[in-house]
C-alpha cells in the first residue's frame, strides 16, 4: 500500500497569554481549582481581529517551510475546525487565500471537534494509499475564546486559541501515517455542543468517556500497526485535562514520562491541540527524526480516533 512522510509542522500561538490568576477576576474562579482540576496553567487568546485562517496560515508557513515547500506545491488542504465564525465557506478555503495558493487545490474542513486532526490524517492517510494526492496540508485551528461564555467557570476555563499544521508527502516507505482509526457516537451530542456559539458541555460524563474512548482507541490502533507499546516513543493523548492524559496513559500501561503534555501551556485547543502540541514538543528537542508517537483525540460528537505516526 502508498504511504507518506511526515516532512513538516509548525505551530502557532497568539500573542496574548491568559493566566488562572487573570480570571480570577473575571469569575467565581481560583488558579488552584483549575491547575488541581485540569492541569492548566494558561491559555494564548487571540486578539479580536485575528481569525482561524490566520492562525492556521501562520502554523501553515512554519510546516511548509521546514518541508521546503511553496504553498502551490500543496494537492490538498484539509482543516480541522468547529471555531470559525462562519459557517461557509470552509476555513480551508479562506486558509487557501491567505497561502497565496492559485493551483485550485482542493480545500475542506473535518468538523470533528477536538478529534478532527485523527480524522484528518485518516482521510489523508486513505489519499495516498489511493495514490489520489502527492502532498496534504494537514491544519488543526481554533478560536475557541469566541465561543466561550466568559461568565461560566465551568467551560471559560478549559479552552484556548491557537493552531497547528503538518505536510505529509507521499512516500515509497510509508511510514508517516502508520496506522489511523477513527469512531463516534452520535447518541452522546448532548454532552458537549455550541448551543448559539457557545460551548455547552457536561464536564463528569464527557470525563468518563474521554478516558475510556481514548484508551480503547489507542490500544485498537496499535493492534492495526501491528505493534505493542515497546514500540511506541511517545503517547500523545488530546490536551484536554492532565487528568483525562494520565488515567487514559495509565490504562494503556504508558508512563508519564513518555505522554506529551503542553496543556498547562496551551490548555484546550480542540482540533489544533494534538498538532500544536506535537510541534511545540519537537522545537522543544523532546519528539525526534525516527521516533514512533500514538495520538489519540477524543471530543463533542461523541468523536474519538488515534493515529500512530512517524516523525
Ligand atoms: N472554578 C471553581 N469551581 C468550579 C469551576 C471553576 N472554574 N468549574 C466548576 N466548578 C465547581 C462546580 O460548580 C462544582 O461545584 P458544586 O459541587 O458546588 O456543584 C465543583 O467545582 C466540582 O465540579 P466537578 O464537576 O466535580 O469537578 P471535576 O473534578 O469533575 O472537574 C472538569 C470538572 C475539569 C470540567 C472535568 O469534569 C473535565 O475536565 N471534564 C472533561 C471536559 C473536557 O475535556 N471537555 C472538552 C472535550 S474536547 C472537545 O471536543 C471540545
Amino acid at each position: 500500500m502508498k504511504g507518506s512522510k511526515l516532512t513538516g509542522y509548525g505551530y502557532y500561538v497568539p500573542e496574548k497569554v491568559v493566566s488562572n490568576f487573570d480570571l480570577e477576576s473575571k469569575m467565581d474562579t481560583t488558579d488552584e481549582w483549575i491547575f488541581s482540576r485540569t492541569g492548566i496553567k494558561q491559555r494564548y487568546i487571540a486578539r479580536d481581529d485575528e481569525t482561524v485562517a490566520d492562525m492556521a496560515a501562520l502554523a501553515s508557513k512554519r510546516a511548509l517551510d521546514m518541508a521546503g515547500l511553496n504553498p502551490n506545491d500543496i494537492d490538498c488542504v484539509i482543516m480541522a475546525t468547529i471555531s470559525d465564525r462562519k459557517d461557509f465557506p470552509a476555513s480551508a478555503n479562506y486558509l487557501y487565500a491567505k497561502l497565496g495558493m492559485t493551483n485550485n487545490a482542493p480545500a475542506f474542513d473535518v468538523k470533528a471537534a477536538c478529534t478532527g486532526f485523527v480524522y484528518a490524517m485518516h482521510i489523508a492517510r486513505a489519499y495516498f494509499a489511493a495514490g489520489i494526492y502527492k502532498r496534504i496540508l494537514i491544519v488543526g485551528s481554533e478560536k475557541m475564546s469566541q465561543m466561550l461564555d466568559w461568565t461560566d467557570r465551568n467551560t471559560a476555563v478549559l479552552f484556548g486559541d491557537g493552531a497547528g499544521a503538518f505536510v505529509f508527502e507521499a512516500s515509497e516507505e510509508g511510514d508517516g501515517i502508520i496506522a489511523s482509526e477513527i469512531f463516534s457516537d452520535g447518541s452522546f451530542t448532548d454532552l458537549l455542543y455550541a448551543d448559539s456559539g457557545l460551548v455547552k458541555m457536561d464536564g463528569r460524563e464527557v470525563y468518563k468517556h474521554a478516558v475510556r474512548n481514548m484508551s480503547a482507541v489507542g490500544l485498537q490502533v496499535l493492534e492495526s500497526a501491528g505493534m505493542r507499546i515497546e514500540d511506541i516513543d511517545w503517547l500523545l493523548p488530546h490536551q484536554a485535562n492532565i487528568r483525562i492524559m494520565a488515567s487514559a496513559a495509565e490504562k494503556m500501561g504508558f508512563p508519564m514520562d513518555k505522554v506529551i503534555a503542553s496543556v498547562d501551556r496551551f490548555a484546550n485547543t480542540s482540533g489544533a491541540s494534538g498538532a500544536l502540541a506535537f510541534a511545540y514538543a519537537a522545537q522543544q528537542g523532546l519528539a525526534k527524526p525516527g521516533q514512533r508517537i500514538l495520538y489519540t483525540a477524543f471530543g463533542a460528537g461523541l468523536t474519538w480516533g488515534a493515529a500512530v505516526i512517524k516523525i
